[in-house]
């Protein structure tokens, strides 16, 4: 069996997601992991038997290594990213591709340029249920879609760990803007965003929004994105896809996941539907078969630039046209 050697390089929150479901991938070897900090770094070292490096720079250079995925914070993918495409190493980063789109297409250019692949971690693609949605109307059961509405809330300790670095709709709605562009299966042409303004905000940038999208084939789509949900929500999150189409329509709904536990210290909701290990046993395969990515470098291109199309027109208070 071929066995694909591959580093993580950011270990954090989701790097060590990664780790998690890479070792499970039994054609997949953690070779290497790097982070700047030492302490994390030398652990996941140890847990993963990989060789540890403090600047992602040594990681790239590590005998045999054929991918990475990185998992930095949101405003550092570019230079591991074009680093790691220059060594000819494939690559599996973390949405969103980046923040700004020159940094994206610098990504993206390069990982063209090696001809290595470039895939990106749009984690809710690989989640049963949403590709159950997806099934759905490319299989015709919902005749032609109509409008779609899309929910992503988180518990606020999310924004919090985060301290700031980013807005909601960077670090979360950009899932539900991939989602809507790959369900709708057509491009989006304007787009006109509110936040809210009703409470003070502990960070400067937006924490609860409302977007309108229209796609280039007449869909309309709805994505309410935030992260205030009460700490100790039992289940961290309220997320919902519902689609209506003109011969039928669909309810997504994964603030429960189907498990429901209640004791005595208070309730709980356990995630049941972790997408991230298929993502990566798809991204292991891809590279390891030669096979196209199912998420590229341009659909994280699109999705930034619908997100920075909802701040510019949270700003404006206008339409935004893409
Ligand atoms: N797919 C998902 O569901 C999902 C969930 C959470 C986060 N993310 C994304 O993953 C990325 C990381 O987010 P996070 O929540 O894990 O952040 P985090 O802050 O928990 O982790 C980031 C890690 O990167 C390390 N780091 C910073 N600079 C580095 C460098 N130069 N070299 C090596 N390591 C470095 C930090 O020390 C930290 O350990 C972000 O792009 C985020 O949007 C995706």
């Amino acid at each position: 069996m071929k066995t694909l050697n591959i580093g993580v390089i950011g270990l954090g929150e989701i790097g060590q997601k990664h780790c998690q479901a890479l070792a499970g991938i039994r054609s997949a070897k953690i070779v290497a992991v790097s982070d700047i900090n030492e302490d994390v770094l030398n652990k996941t070292a140890q847990q993963y038997q990989a060789t540890p490096y403090q600047d992602y720079k040594d990681l790239l250079k590590h005998t045999g290594i054929e991918a990475v995925v990185v998992a930095t914070p949101d405003d550092f993918h570019r230079d591991p990213c074009v680093a790691a495409a220059k060594a000819g190493i494939h690559i599996l980063v973390e949405k969103p591709i980046a923040t700004t789109e020159e940094d994206a297409q610098a990504i993206i250019d390069a990982a063209e340029e090696a001809n290595v692949k470039l895939m990106v971690g749009f984690t809710l693609r690989f989640v049963p249920h949403y590709q159950k949605a997806k099934e759905a109307v490319q299989s015709g059961q919902l005749g032609q879609v109509i409008s779609v509405f899309a929910r992503r809330l988180n518990v606020i300790s999310q924004a919090e760990r985060i301290n700031g670095r980013c807005g909601v709709l960077h670090f979360l709605g950009i899932h539900d803007f991939d989602v809507l562009r790959w369900i709708v299966g057509s491009e989006p042409v304007s787009i006109y965003s509110e936040a809210s303004t009703s409470v003070e905000r502990k960070f400067p940038h937006e924490d609860e929004t409302f977007s309108i999208i229209n796609f280039a084939n007449g869909v309309v789509a709805c994505a309410h994105i935030g992260w205030n949900l009460p700490k100790n929500h039992p289940g961290g999150r309220d997320f919902k896809l519902d689609i209506s189409g003109n011969q039928g329509c669909l309810n997504l709904d994964l603030a429960t996941q189907g498990v429901k536990i209640y004791t005595q210290s208070g309730h709980k909701f356990p995630s049941t539907a972790p997408g991230l290990a298929e993502e990566d046993r798809v991204f292991v395969e891809c590279v390891l078969d030669d096979k196209p990515v199912p998420v590229t470098g341009q659909d994280g291109l699109v999705a930034l630039r619908m997100v920075n199309a909802a701040l510019e027109s949270i700003e404006k208070k206008a339409v935004v046209y893409l």
